[in-house]
């Protein structure tokens, strides 16, 4: 399995942050994350494959350097918004793009914070290219999440490393953790403690990281779409070999187990300071089910191929708590009910809640609008391998930004793309 994106960018960032130099295996090579390598590369942290590693040489808390020019993170929201948080704590100004579905997505969410921290923007506006400025001399903050975002916790974290003091975040409901875990495992004094139902998470400031090797996992948001395809393809019996199993990301298997799923988790074990295992998904009649809202950071990534999946399942799957999704790579909600509906699967986006009607049956023969999406775009094919008749997607350019593997893989298991 292709590294997990979200280790991914970490694994370059803190490397970047590091002092000495970092080793990483098993990085994911999609768009996101090479354009991450690229970005840490322009700010003096060259990021450069040897062999079959990676390596990072660090510049050291408040080393990185100014770009000569400006960073571009393509399509990715992660690479942006843990950036804000690392400039945010350099005496340097950088200037940020993206693609046209990245210079929609709302960025005043990390901004925010990091204004109060002492982040300085050219622009009065919160969406991409923006130019923000640094600072050395960060004000350290305690700071309650607003929205369940990994991507804010993690951004404030970052910008917390190089203030003056400690940095709090406090968070409700518990997203991905990968930032708390890796920064641990590169020195740097993380405390996490429950208070009264929240999470407080510390970060001492004036940190000093130590270069690390790092062993990316296997990603279970893209192991998802191999499995999923395992379960509506009548026969089929896979495994995934070394996928990520840490808690904060396997909404989506619990799910799919209340469906009545045959999927196992082999071999758990644990690697570079996260739980792996081996999933094997064989073919399964499913069943509609009721998918909480507290539920959904742990799987947020996975709703458009839960949903494409619901349709083989007998009686309704009701998804609560959507809300991030309008604001992902694509309005994802209004993306996977138009994808259901013009495939013929009874499907309603109502607030922040999907709702299919599963038959058993998809008819398939739609073709589904993207929107620069790539989720979208292997959620869909990922369900015309079990329709009635084959499913189209519009464009399938945007997968090389996560999993370019998908094809190539998705073919060995005996899909057909014409
Ligand atoms: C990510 C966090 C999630 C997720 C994204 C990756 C991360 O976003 O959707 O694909 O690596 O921190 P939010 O934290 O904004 O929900």
């Amino acid at each position: 399995m292709p590294g997990d994106k979200s280790i991914s960018h970490r694994a370059l960032m803190f490397g970047a942050l590091a002092t000495g130099t970092t080793r990483i295996t098993g990085l994911l090579e999609a768009e996101d994350v090479i354009n991450t390598a690229r970005a840490v590369t322009a700010l003096g942290a060259e990021a450069v494959k040897t062999g079959d590693a990676w390596h990072v040489k660090g510049r050291g808390v408040g080393g990185l350097k100014q770009p000569d020019g400006p960073l571009d993170f393509g399509n990715s929201g992660t690479g942006t918004r843990l950036m804000m948080g690392i400039v945010a704590a350099h005496d340097i100004s950088v200037t940020m793009q993206g693609d046209a579905s990245l210079s929609r997505r709302p960025m005043s969410r990390v901004l925010n914070p990091l204004r109060t921290m002492g982040l300085q923007t050219a622009e009065a506006k919160d969406t991409l290219p923006l130019t923000v400025k640094g600072s050395s001399s960060l004000v350290p903050i305690v700071y309650e999440l607003p929205v369940a975002s990994a991507q804010v916790k993690s951004a404030v974290l970052l910008a917390g490393l190089g203030a003056a003091g400690e940095t709090t975040v406090v968070e409700r409901e518990a997203t991905r953790d990968h930032t708390e875990r890796m920064l641990r495992f590169f020195g740097a004094s993380v405390e996490t403690r429950e208070i009264e139902g929240a999470m407080h998470i510390t970060v001492r400031g004036d940190a000093e990281l130590t270069g690390r090797d790092v062993v990316v996992p296997g990603d279970p948001s893209s192991a998802a779409f191999l499995l999923a395809a395992a379960l509506v393809v009548p026969g089929s019996d896979v495994t995934v070999e070394g996928v990520l199993v840490n808690p904060t990301r396997t909404g989506l298997y619990v799910t799919l187990r209340e469906m009545g799923a045959d999927i196992e988790f082999l071999n758990e074990r644990e690697e570079g300071g996260e739980p792996i295992a081996d999933i094997r998904a064989r073919y399964s009649q499913l069943k509609g089910v009721q998918v909480p809202a507290a539920r959904a950071p742990s799987m947020i990534d996975e709703y458009p191929v839960l949903a494409a999946i619901a349709g083989f399942a007998v009686g309704e799957t009701r998804m609560e708590g959507l809300g991030e999704l309008k604001v992902k790579e694509s309005d994802r909600l209004a993306a996977t009910a138009a994808g259901l509906i013009a495939n013929g699967v009874v499907a309603r986006a109502d607030g922040d809640k999907l709702i299919v009607e599963g038959t058993g049956k998809v008819p398939g023969g739609g073709l589904v609008e993207t929107h620069l999406d790539h989720r979208i775009a292997m959620a869909f094919l990922t369900m015309g391998l079990a329709s009635d008749a084959p499913v189209g997607v519009d464009d399938t350019a945007m997968i090389a930004t996560s999993f370019p593997e998908f094809r190539g893989l998705m073919e060995q298991l005996g899909a057909s793309y014409v």
